[in-house]
């Protein structure tokens, strides 16, 4: 599959998640037809969880047996934590929906050494997938957030899991945060199927027109998602879109 990349602009924020469970649903209908199951990465923060609330309510009913639910990074704290994109994601669509536990598979961030859960994690990740060392996994869907100094994910700029070239998942140490936080690497991230940016709201409109029409040197940890075999889809809302040159 040739790479492509495509960037939809959508009038409001609630257009902006309509159209990603479209998205979402449309591309997990294809991969089930295709292989009879859907991976997905979900990704954290605050943009996405309107979209997980979505599926709850519009999806409910969707074959959810046949979706395998990952993380693509997590902050460094137990499932009850405030802080955990696994409870973000229980309390806006796991909860809300009928899904086989063993679908969902969390990071083990409780553990309080993070190397410890990120192998562990990248473990079941190879398991899942029946790879090898040396082999990466092919996600069908993998959704990532944009953050205010162009990090996804939780590869940040100047942090050490930017060179990661064999690992799947790896404990970032964080500076700004004093504290690791649990991430795809790269090489997951671009062998990916489909990679959908969702980006809403004016305070992301000077990061979005840095990343998809800047040059930064070294790139932007968001402007190396780049498939190598696959789709990468930008989904903005009017708002953060504003300041690209259209
Ligand atoms: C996380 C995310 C992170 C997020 C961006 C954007 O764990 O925080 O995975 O990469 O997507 O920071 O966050 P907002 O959606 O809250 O702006």
């Amino acid at each position: 599959m040739p790479s492509t990349r495509a960037i939809e602009v959508l009038a409001t924020a609630a257009d902006l998640f309509h159209a990603a469970a479209e998205e979402f649903v449309g591309v997990a209908r294809a991969a089930i037809g295709a292989q009879g199951r859907f991976t997905v990465a979900l990704s954290g923060g605050s943009t996405p969880k309107a979209l997980y609330s979505l599926l709850a309510t519009n999806y409910a009913d969707f074959v959810w047996n046949r979706i395998f639910l990952f993380f693509g990074d997590e902050r460094h704290v137990p499932p009850t934590d405030p802080e955990s994109n696994y409870r973000m994601v229980n309390e806006s669509l796991l909860t809300k929906i009928t899904i086989p536990a063993e679908n969902v598979f969390r990071v083990p961030a409780e553990n309080p050494d993070a190397s410890a859960a990120a192998s562990d994690y990248e473990a079941q990740l190879r398991r899942f997938f029946e790879i090898k060392s040396g082999e990466f996994p092919r996600f069908d869907l993998i959704l990532l957030g944009l953050g205010p100094d162009g990090h996804t994910a939780s590869l940040f700029p100047d942090s050490p899991a930017l060179t990661e070239e064999s690992r799947l998942v790896v404990a970032n140490w964080v500076a700004k945060f004093n504290a690791h936080r649990i991430t795809f690497t790269f090489p997951v991230l671009n062998r990916a199927a489909e990679v959908m940016f969702l980006a809403s709201g004016a305070d992301k409109a000077d990061m979005v027109r840095q990343v998809l029409e800047g040059k930064s040197t070294p790139p932007l940890p968001s402007q190396r998602v780049q498939p190598s075999d696959g789709k990468l889809l930008w989904m903005l809302d009017e708002a953060a879109a504003a300041k690209l040159t259209r």
